[in-house]
């Protein structure tokens, strides 16, 4: 492949990976990022936030000398062919979608902009709402009339990563999306990825920029409704004598019409992106004057899920006025540190709300949940530290390290009532004791 050179803006979970995947290819990389803390760690080869294996990708590019970092975009955005932007685009209180971020990102871009030669292809990676990259990005690139014709390529290219496996869904994305006014513009991103991933190039779907942005928003609430549907499911099957909503998630998974994933019942889909997209998608939609139900049902479904543990917890234990409760798992999901939207996080807002008192425990996510719910609960330092003396136990994520949990773990508790939201314990375990009380939401009460 011939050499690129490549810049991406915003070092979160979606530039860093894009970075080190980059730079894992070929591409001559520059990482851009504002906070001069990440740059440092980065340059370390240090990653803020976990992500498997990103940190090796990133030592690794930097040793090959295709990957460096700078917080000073200037003169990497000069001397770079294709710019990505993958800032943040965080939901406003109202739900609408903050672009602060773009812009600010796509006018320094602007201004490093020639009027000569063929031009740079800016590709915004970003979610941003229909209509963002020509009616707000491409003005920003061309900059006053007065500097003169700019030149540059634009295309939206959303970004389908899932944290935990950033790195293997970027270097194996399912498909891509390309969306340009100009086909040219996109074919030459087409071509950069065909280069890039060779024999094993995915479908790749080229479009208009409008139906590109409507794509990811529409994957993700469409991902939320799944997920607000079997959580509904399983909410029945809870009532049910011997329902399990796993067997019933597996037997729909299999129909090619539904088809697999974010069928495992919970406490709520949480994180970066849905929560934060379904809202801004539902906003969007509402101002065009179509406004999507279903969507906006799914989110109201999600907004009440965790009151399906604090029942069960109830059923459990009575009151939870002055009962202690100890949370395993903060992150949105095993495998990151992420606690953005997490729905544990709000689970254990309720529960401090309903007068418990709540210790937690995560095997990554601690410090991110420590800026939420700061000297509010106890944070331990082991499953076991977080069991000691508690009336209840709700396991909130399903970390391996909780699925591996015996009912020994759990006889440092005063008492031993386990709400298993995610139902990861080995149910044959804790059924044969008497003594525990242990309910996976989703599962309705054993025979007899
Ligand atoms: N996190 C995910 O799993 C995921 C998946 C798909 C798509 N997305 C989308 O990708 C985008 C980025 O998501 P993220 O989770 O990586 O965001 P993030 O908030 O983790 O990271 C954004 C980074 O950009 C930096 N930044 C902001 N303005 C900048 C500027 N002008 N110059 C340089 N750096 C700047 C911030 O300091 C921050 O480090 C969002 O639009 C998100 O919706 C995220």
């Amino acid at each position: 492949m011939k050499r690129h050179a490549a810049a991406v803006m915003g070092m979160g979970y979606v530039g860093a990976t894009t970075a080190a995947c980059l730079a894992s290819r070929g591409v001559e990389t520059v990482g851009l990022e504002e906070s001069a803390a990440r740059v440092a760690a980065l340059e370390r080869g240090r990653v803020s936030f976990s992500e498997r294996g990103l940190a090796d990708k990133v030592r690794r590019g930097i040793r090959d000398g295709l990957l460096s970092f700078a917080s000073d975009p200037r003169k990497p955005l000069e001397t770079s062919e294709f710019i990505f932007v993958t800032v943040g685009t965080p939901a406003r209180s109202d739900g609408r979608v903050d672009l602060a971020q773009v812009v600010r990102a796509t006018k320094a871009i602007g201004k490093s902009l020639g009027t000569g030669g063929r031009g740079k292809l800016v590709v915004l990676k970003s979610t941003v709402p229909p209509g963002t990259t020509e009616g707000v990005v491409r003005d920003l690139l061309k900059g006053p009339p007065s500097g003169g014709a700019r030149r540059f390529d634009l295309v939206f290219n959303p970004e389908f990563l899932r944290e935990g496996s950033a790195v293997k869904d970027m270097l194996k994305p399912s498909r891509i999306v390309i969306g340009s006014e100009d086909p040219r513009a996109g074919g030459r991103l087409r071509e950069f990825y065909r280069g890039l991933y060779g024999k094993r190039t995915p479908p790749i779907v080229l479009t208009n920029t409008v139906n590109a942005e409507l794509i990811k928003y529409a994957n993700n609430a469409f991902l939320a409704a799944k997920v607000s549907f079997i959580n509904e499911v399983a909410n029945l099957c809870t009532t049910l004598p011997e329902a399990d909503v796993d067997v019933v998630a597996h037997a729909l998974e299999l129909d090619s019409r539904i088809g697999s994933g974010y069928m495992e019942a919970g406490l709520g889909y949480g994180g970066s992106c849905i929560p934060k997209d379904v809202k801004g998608f539902a906003a969007f939609a509402r101002e065009a004057g179509a406004p999507l139900k279903l969507v906006e049902v799914a989110d109201e479904v999600n907004e009440v899920q965790p009151e399906w543990a604090i029942a069960a917890a109830r059923r459990l234990i009575g009151s939870l006025r002055g009962s202690r409760v100890a949370v395993l798992g903060l992150a949105f999901k095993p495998g990151t540190d992420d606690t953005r939207d997490s729905t544990s996080v709000s689970l254990i807002r309720r529960l401090l709300r309903k007068g418990s008192v709540v210790s937690v425990y995560d095997p990554a996510a601690a410090v991110g949940a420590a800026a939420k719910l700061g000297r509010k609960v106890k944070f331990a330092r082991s499953v076991r530290e977080c069991l000691a003396g508690s009336d209840l136990c709700i396991i909130a994520t399903a970390w391996d390290e909780f699925a591996s949990l015996s009912p020994s773990d759990f006889a440092v508790m005063r008492k031993q009532a386990i709400v298993d939201s995610r139902r990861v314990l080995k149910r044959e375990k804790f059924d044969k004791l008497q003594k525990y009380a242990a309910v996976g939401l989703g599962r309705g009460a054993p025979a007899g």
